[in-house]
């Protein structure tokens, strides 16, 4: 619709440069946005305000000449002007219902992506497996599969990679505390965060231990095969540790989608090589450096990327060049999606710009970091265990759960042990997610069970709720969504509210899948969820006065269903029929 709008006002704008009535040259951007009350239409645009100064017009007399121009088209019903000279656009009704009759005919709801679809790569979870996997993982790992879940649903191909730390001079430690003591670092692994402390002690306080744990590195470096073996056991145990919290999480995530930092290891020399060969590498105190004139420290002297150590060693940062390389060019990605801590913006922001002065990927990748805000305990400050440690995520999981399902089980004693338990999977999880997809990735966040797992505001179980109210209309006439007769015709104002609402799905989804941001999918489901309950009020569906509108009713509500449903799914949330 806005686009339609748009186009609209451009053959205004034309037929008036035509005429005169506006000076040439003018190519102003025509912004269209929906309206936020309905009494002024559904669409409006500030196109008048913007062109009355190069136009020498008073804002409203040049809105009424754009009015005048603007040629009939049939899903507007009317133009008004309003205030200063804001245009309104109220849409047609039969042509709203229209559109969603044809939504409601499609599986995918009507949804097809505004421009061309593409590869994206999307960078996502990539835990150290050095340790145990941290709420900052849960934060990548749940708001990368939702962007990566709207990016294929809209038709792109996505390729998700899971870029752990597998790589680097932790591991020596950790290999050396598995030589020493076989048996005992077995049923260690099974706590990661507990054999990363029991190795650092025994570096710390042994220097026999830190020498082995050391030369390890460089064994394994060289590619000794009794270190690869013990370096590779630890991976897929550590790896096996993050799968379960995924499978439980039910993100879309596999063993296929790994590739870690060490995968790129023989690639590193030839990175120093071809930065070298462009000119951009300087050596600075030993290290290979790329300096950006752009970034500058504290004393306003430009900042280096570290590509090498002194000692030969590679970076971080290394790697994520190799890794930006392989992207473009190997994997001819359109997009890269860096779901990544907030605190390594300028790291993105760096090497982004120096993958690009090497010509590692070409002009056409769009690289784009979308970081994400700390999440914090309730109390605002980081997230740890009563005693400092971290918060296991496989133990936060375990208490959602736990504590939906009390809470469910307080507001239906009478359900059945298993129904029970898979509600509770499913609000407990979902509230996890939930909650923090909701958030603006950027700010931190508080994590909080009590409001999470509240049945009011915009939250899992009142999302998953609502849901079950329009499904339990359904199941009462024992008919799916799709065995629904008749056609939609919109009447009262919580029909239109709703119809409109429902209209804007599919621009929502390109939103989120542009700017990387689920909570427009969350904030556009929590309305919609407002507006169906409204609309339940005040239009009775079963209890009609005629037929038609009956059988218009139960449409409006089976695309409601239908949309929360396929909105809820996107963001990786388990639907139920009941609860
Ligand atoms: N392993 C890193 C960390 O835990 C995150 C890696 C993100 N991805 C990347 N390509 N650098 O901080």
């Amino acid at each position: 619709m806005k686009d339609t709008i748009r186009q609209l006002i451009q053959q205004a704008l034309t037929r008036m440069t035509e005429d005169g009535v506006l000076p040439a040259g003018l190519t102003p951007a025509i912004q269209v946005e929906n309206t936020k009350d309905k009494s002024h239409g559904d669409f409006a645009s500030n196109i008048a305000l913007m062109l009355a100064k190069p136009a020498a017009m008073k804002p409203r007399d040049l809105a009424e000449k754009l009015v005048a121009a603007l040629p009939a088209d049939a899903a507007i019903s009317k133009v008004e002007i309003a205030g200063p000279g804001f245009l309104n656009f109220f849409q047609n009704s039969d042509a709203l219902a229209r559109r969603l009759e044809a939504a409601l005919a499609d599986e995918r709801l009507g949804v097809t992506k505004n421009g061309r679809t593409g590869r994206v790569v999307v960078d996502l979870s990539s835990p150290n497996l050095a340790k145990e996997m941290h709420v900052g993982h849960l934060r990548s790992t749940i708001i990368g599969d939702a962007v990566a879940r709207v990016l294929e649903f809209l038709g792109d191909t996505v390729i998700r990679q899971n870029h752990v730390g597998d790589w680097g001079t932790q591991f020596g430690m950790l290999l050396a505390h598995m030589e020493e003591n076989p048996a005992a670092a077995e049923g260690e692994l099974s706590d990661l965060e507990h054999f990363y402390r029991a190795s650092k002690k025994r570096f710390d306080e042994s220097d026999e231990f830190a020498d082995r744990a050391r030369q390890l590195v460089v064994r394994l470096q060289t590619g000794e095969p009794e270190c690869l073996r013990l370096w590779k056991h630890f991976n897929e145990v550590s790896l096996s540790h993050c799968q379960e919290v995924y499978d439980r999480l039910g993100v879309r995530l596999s063993p296929a989608d790994v590739r870690g930092e060490s995968s790129y290891n023989e690639d590193l020399p030839g990175i120093i090589e071809a930065l070298r060969a462009k000119g951009l590498l300087t050596e600075s105190d030993g290290a290979q450096c790329v300096f950006l004139e752009e970034f500058k420290n504290a004393e306003g002297n430009p900042l280096p990327v570290i590509v090498q150590k002194a000692g030969g060693g590679y970076l971080y940062a290394t790697t994520d060049l190799a890794a930006m390389r392989y992207r473009s060019q190997q994997l001819k990605a359109d997009r890269v999606l860096y779901f990544v801590d907030q605190r390594q913006a300028l790291h993105f922001q760096m090497t982004f710009e120096v993958a690009r002065r090497a010509g590692f990927v070409d002009a056409a990748t769009e690289l784009e970091h979308m970081g994400f805000g700390t999440m914090n305990g309730a109390d605002g400050r980081p997230f740890k265990t009563r005693d400092g440690g971290t918060v296991k995520l496989i133990d936060l999981l375990n208490e959602a759960e736990q504590r939906a399902y009390a809470l469910v089980k307080d507001k239906n004693p009478e359900l059945a042990e298993d129904e029970l338990r898979s509600i509770a999977r499913a609000v407990g999880i979902g509230a996890v997610k939930y909650a923090d997809l909701s958030k603006h990735r950027a700010s931190d966040y508080s994590f909080n069970f009590d409001l999470m797992l509240s049945f009011e505001g915009n939250t899992a179980p009142y999302l998953l709720y609502a849901y079950t109210r329009v499904a339990s209309v359904f199941r009462k006439l024992g008919l799916g969504f799709d065995q629904i007769e008749g056609s939609i015709a919109i009447e009262a104002e919580q029909e239109q509210a709703l119809a409109a609402k429902l209209a804007q799905f599919g621009e929502v989804l390109g939103n989120v899948a542009e700017k990387g941001q689920p909570h427009l999918l969350c904030a556009y489901l929590y309305d919609l969820a407002g507006l169906f309950s409204s609309f339940y009020e005040h239009c009775p569906i079963l209890a009609a006065d005629s037929e038609a509108r009956k059988q218009s009713r139960l449409r409006l509500a089976a695309l409601t269903g239908r949309t929360l449903k396929q909105g809820l799914e996107l963001l990786g949330l388990e639907t139920l029929e009941r609860m």
